[in-house]
């Protein structure tokens, strides 16, 4: 059923026009040694079709890797939009910066180093908000504290946007040891009765296999 998934994944992705800039990123995430966790080709197609959907002229990622969802979204935004991300490794941040210039976006995206425990509150003390797009996909233990950051920093309609929710079914596992697991299982079960949001939950397959989305909007009041 996986090379199903895969087979398919590489058709739709086919269907559209090569993209030597992001392949490049792929390409140099490899070669860095970096692990391969970015969204996929078609996953990266969907963030940059919701930041359209979104109007999004500031947008908010919450872990960075090499940049790759960064570009993808960056590519929305008007020439005066902001993309600001949070990355706590600094060899991730550095490969990140180096792409994020070569994809001719260096103005729009600022790559923060630090971890998002950290930088969240300073970017909410700087008045950095709101955001009109937050993509959560860092550590998965913090989950559902990114979120009530994520909240703060949105307004009204703002779309937030959690990866890796179904992790090839392993939510199921009530009992899972694993601790990113536990986190995920924890921020979906709160997501779900949060007042503050309008809540859905997508269970995705292709070329990373079996995982989901969360997708919430804020809601007018909370
Ligand atoms: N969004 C990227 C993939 C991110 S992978 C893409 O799709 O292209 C997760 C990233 O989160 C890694 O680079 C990891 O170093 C970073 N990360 C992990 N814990 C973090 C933390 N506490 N604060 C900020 N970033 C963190
Ligand atoms: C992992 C993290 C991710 O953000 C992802 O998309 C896939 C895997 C991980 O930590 O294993
Ligand atoms: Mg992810």
């Amino acid at each position: 059923m996986h090379t199903l998934w895969v087979a398919v994944d590489q058709y739709i992705n086919d269907l559209f026009p090569s993209d030597p800039t992001l392949d490049s990123v792929l390409h140099l995430t490899r070669e860095a040694g970096m692990p391969q966790i970015n969204v996929s080709p078609v996953q990266g197609r969907l963030l940059y079709v919701l930041a359209l959907a979104c109007n999004a002229r500031k947008i908010l990622e919450i872990g960075t890797l090499a940049g790759y969802s960064a570009i993808w979204m960056a590519r929305a935004l008007p020439v005066d939009g902001k993309l600001i991300t949070l990355e706590v490794d600094p060899k991730h941040a550095e490969v990140a910066r180096a792409n994020i210039a070569r994809a001719g976006l260096a103005e729009r995206v600022e790559v923060r180093l630090g971890a998002a425990l950290d930088t969240l509150p300073q970017l909410a003390a700087e008045g950095a908000g709101p955001f009109d797009l937050i993509f959560i996909d860092a550590d998965k233990i913090n989950l559902t504290t990114y979120f009530d950051w994520a909240v703060r920093l949105a307004r009204p309609g703002s779309m937030i946007i959690a990866d890796n929710v179904i992790r090839g079914g392993e939510v199921l596992n009530a009992t899972s040891d694993d601790a990113g697991l536990q986190g995920v299982r924890r921020f979906n079960k709160a997501l779900a009765a949060d007042p503050r949001v309008t809540a859905t939950i997508l269970q995705m397959v292709g070329s990373k296999g079996h995982d989901g989305l969360a997708l919430a909007v804020v809601r007018g009041e909370h």
